[in-house]
């Protein structure tokens, strides 16, 4: 019989397993039974802290809903989904952020210049750039697939119950034969991730917030380059320093101006804008 203790137990987990010798499944599954019983021997968890987490886990569960992805948020609060964009950004293209939990795939053709805001109040603003490459030769046909929160913070999607269509403030619009994308929409304003449930007690027990910095989310694709899901934030606004998923990154900042000599851009607007925000997304080629 084999002689289990609290060194030995580990490797007769992983010889539990039959695993294809040297494959992914096999690697992803002995690191993560390594790091969890050494995490668990380095810190001699205590039945009452075993529990704890298994309980914690369970309650991530049980407040989840086809709405409300429990796990997601705590993949989000604690780093990891932005771990995994940063790990999976390639190097010249646009840096990687949080896909969020709104991203519905049928969103809304739109012609370039078409205003998203839908009559909401708010300042216009105008959000125009390029698709490139990473050698900055524009990209026409080029998919963009944006979606955001409104003037109050709130996605219409989660305020159907009240009215509002889920497919306001998105759209997806193609590049023209420069490469360009442009539409006019209101700025979004920061909201705050679910807290009510126990991330929000893990928030709280770490003395953290549960605000996201305002920002616009994007998919980006061409064919033959790797799609990108990223966000673009507003410089110095709330949030940009601490955002509670730590979506933004340095290079995702951009800046709004007032409007000025904005018909010099040769854009057809369907609405004047009172600002210009502008950012250009780099792909890279697919492999
Ligand atoms: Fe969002």
């Amino acid at each position: 019989m084999r002689d289990i203790n609290q060194f030995t137990i580990t490797q007769a987990v992983k010889d539990s397993f039959r695993t294809e010798a040297g494959s992914r499944f096999e690697k992803l599954l002995h690191g993560f039974l390594d790091h969890l019983h050494d995490f668990t021997r380095e810190n001699q968890i205590t039945h009452e802290e075993w529990m704890g987490v298994l309980n914690f886990l369970y309650d991530c569960g049980q407040i989840s809903t086809p709405e409300r992805h429990e796990f997601i948020l705590l993949s989000d609060v604690v780093g990891f989904s932005a771990l995994v964009d940063l790990i999976n950004s390639k190097g010249g293209a646009t840096e990687g952020s949080n896909l969020g939990p709104f991203y519905l795939d049928d969103a809304p053709r739109k012609k370039l210049g078409a205003d998203l805001a839908g009559g909401r109040e708010g300042a216009c603003v105008l959000v125009h750039g390029k698709v490139t490459d990473t050698l900055h030769k524009p990209l026409p046909g080029a998919i963009v697939d944006t979606w955001q929160a409104d003037g109050a913070g709130t996605y219409p999607i989660q305020e159907q119950a009240q009215g509002q269509d889920k497919m306001d403030l998105r759209g997806i619009f193609e590049t023209d034969d420069q490469g360009r994308y442009y539409y006019t929409t209101i700025l979004p304003k920061p909201y705050t991730v679910p807290f009510d449930g126990p991330v929000g007690r893990l928030l709280r027990a770490g003395d953290r917030h549960a605000w996201r910095a305002a920002h616009l989310h994007y998919i980006i694709r061409h064919p033959g380059m790797n799609a990108i899901t990223t966000e673009i934030f507003f410089e110095g606004t709330e949030y940009t320093d601490n955002d509670a998923v730590f979506g933004v990154r340095k290079s995702l900042l951009a800046r709004v101006l007032p409007a000025r000599d904005v018909a010099a851009l040769g854009y057809d607007l369907d609405r004047e804008p009172d600002a210009v925000c502008e950012f250009d997304f780099v792909l890279a080629p697919e492999g």
